[in-house]
């Protein structure tokens, strides 16, 4: 198979290329651009390219540094200087101030579009649309924290009476929040934690995914420059050498969280008051499709081939099975194969590409290594090319028929591999789903609201969101991206967001004449930030 990873530097677009081999030996501090001189650590990506022995090797971007547990602490005092049990000035800062912020960093990181979405293409071989809609999509969530913030706001600008005690209630920081996003969406995931966090007065430590590094060293400055000194603190190394001390220390109140959940058990197990860390975290899914005889076939081949294949199965909402009725079987596996032979695979900044090398070493051996579980129990790869491997790029190998012996069925495959089963009673796949581990969403297909009225109904609560003749998705982002079971703790949304990351505090008082003289003189003369009938526009 003759797939293109490979390439000149000349060969490049002049508007996609990035530097190579440059050493990005920065990091933000209590508000200040540090320079590293300490250890630092290669950066390849994905795209393999020459070497001057003309040796193929994945090409070299940079060097990031590799920070210590040292580092960690210093950024951990800085985040919790910054907030100083509450009392700081970021916490306590009228919303309408840090909604400027958020607005300065949004407007800062706009100029940065093109740089970062190269960085994306280059370190975690995204597409090219893809990786500018993940820009976009990031700018238009932190605009829209801040219209939902101001609502959340207006609702609490108001004193309430209920049993004659008069109440404030509005929602407050909870303290320090360790950020920690996935590879799979570098920016977008980490910045609906970061930005609903900062936004609510937290202050944050925050390292970047294993993959996906370099893109964040431009928004370095835009983050100095926006927020007050110790609010947003970024580190650069393992997880293990930064996060796992931070936690460790007990000085953070929330751990948050996109990847998997050996990460967040390893971490969260480290807290020394477990009850005191609040987790947002959004882990593994297996989220299946269920194709009914009775559906448009075109229609459910098209949204299982975006479904299971978009970024290459690299989704945490990602198709990861498919269950298909056995009188259909036959035709969807067929027109199924069809579509996959169709989509065009190559560098990512290549026009209709759709397929792109994978940014994980080990992800080529550990998908071969599903197949040849599966096919030694029965399976067969039915797609031509399917499994075929060439340096960091696999060709999406579908495999059926698949059954619970194959490791393919449990595990989350996170890749380019397409398992599918026949059934011919619809309570197999819900007793599959009933069986999971995973427990975030499911697509049903079928043309027949009584076929499928029932079928939602009993799903709904096994996982959160049931697509009709639709993709699993998480967008669009004011819907709520929760997870059951292993699959997530806490609901993300815009405005779900703003409730992960902040506790509801009240300010209350009995109903009589001395209180409401205080209450009026605080009101009238602007006394408190908390106790404010101020509405934001
Ligand atoms: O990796 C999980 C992402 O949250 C999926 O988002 O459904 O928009 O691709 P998406």
């Amino acid at each position: 198979m003759s797939i293109k990873t490979i390439f000149n530097e000349q060969e490049v677009p002049e508007s996609y290329r990035v530097p190579l081999k440059k050493k990005y030996d920065t990091y933000l501090l209590n508000g200040q651009i540090k320079k590293w001189n300490g250890k630092t650590s290669e950066v390849f990506s994905p795209i393999y390219s020459k070497d001057t022995d003309g040796v193929l090797k994945p090409t070299l971007l940079g060097t990031v540094p590799l920070m210590g547990e040292k580092d960690a602490m210093e950024a951990l005092d800085s985040a919790n200087k910054a907030f100083s049990n509450g009392t700081g000035s970021w916490p306590t800062m009228k919303v309408e101030e840090r909604i400027k912020c958020v607005e300065k960093f949004a407007g800062l990181m706009k100029l940065k579009r093109e740089e970062v979405v190269n960085f994306i293409m280059w370190e975690i071989g995204k597409t090219l649309p893809d990786a500018q809609k993940e820009f976009d999509r990031t700018v238009d969530y932190i605009y829209d924290t801040i219209d939902e913030l101001k609502d959340l706001d207006r609702n609490s600008a108001r004193v309430k009476l209920h049993s004659e005690v008069y109440a404030q209630i509005r929602r407050g920081p909870l303290g320090v929040v360790l950020c920690l996003g996935p590879y799979n969406y570098p920016l977008n995931e980490t910045f609906c934690l970061l930005i609903p966090a900062l936004i609510m007065g937290n202050t944050t430590v925050f390292k970047p995914a294993k993959f996906g590094v370099i893109l964040i060293t431009p928004l370095l400055e835009a983050f100095a420059e926006a927020f007050p000194k110790g609010v947003v603190n970024i580190l650069f190394g393992r997880g293990r050498e930064v996060a796992t001390p931070i936690v460790k220390s007990g000085r953070v109140e929330v751990l948050a969280l996109i990847g998997n959940s050996k990460s967040a058990n390893a971490l969260q197990s480290q807290h020394p008051k477990q009850n005191r860390l609040r987790l947002v975290l959004g882990l593994e899914a297996k989220n299946p499709a269920i194709v009914l005889p009775d559906t448009d076939m075109d229609l459910a081949v098209e949204e299982c081939v975006l479904g299971s294949l978009s970024y290459n199965g690299q989704r945490c909402t990602a198709l990861k099975m498919i269950f298909v009725h056995e009188n259909i079987i036959e035709t969807f596996n067929k027109k199924f194969i069809e579509r996959i032979g169709q989509l065009k695979y190559g560098l990512p900044w290549e026009e209709g590409v759709k397929l792109t090398p994978l940014p994980e070493p080990g992800k080529p051996q550990y998908i071969k290594e599903l197949i040849d579980d599966a096919v030694s129990k029965g399976a067969e790869v039915i797609n031509k090319g399917g499994g075929e491997t060439n340096h960091s790029f696999v060709f999406p190998a579908v495999l059926y028929p698949v059954d619970e012996k194959m490791n393919v069925y449990h595990e989350e495959q996170f890749g380019p591999v397409v398992p599918i089963l026949s059934f011919k009673d619809v309570q197999e796949p819900i007793d599959s789903i009933v069986n999971s581990n995973y427990g975030q969403q499911v697509s049903l297909f079928s043309k027949n609201a009584d076929t499928l009225a029932p079928l939602v109904d009993s799903l709904v609560n096994q996982v959160c969101r049931v697509n009709i003749n639709s993709q699993c998705q998480r967008g669009p982002d004011v819907y709520p991206f929760v997870g059951r079971k292993d699959s997530a703790v806490s609901t993300l949304s815009v405005r779900a967001a703003l409730r992960s990351f902040s506790i509801r505090t009240l300010v209350a008082c009995k109903n009589n004449q001395l209180n409401k003289d205080i209450l009026n003189d605080i009101l009238d003369n602007n006394k408190s930030n908390f106790v404010s009938t101020n509405y934001i526009l």
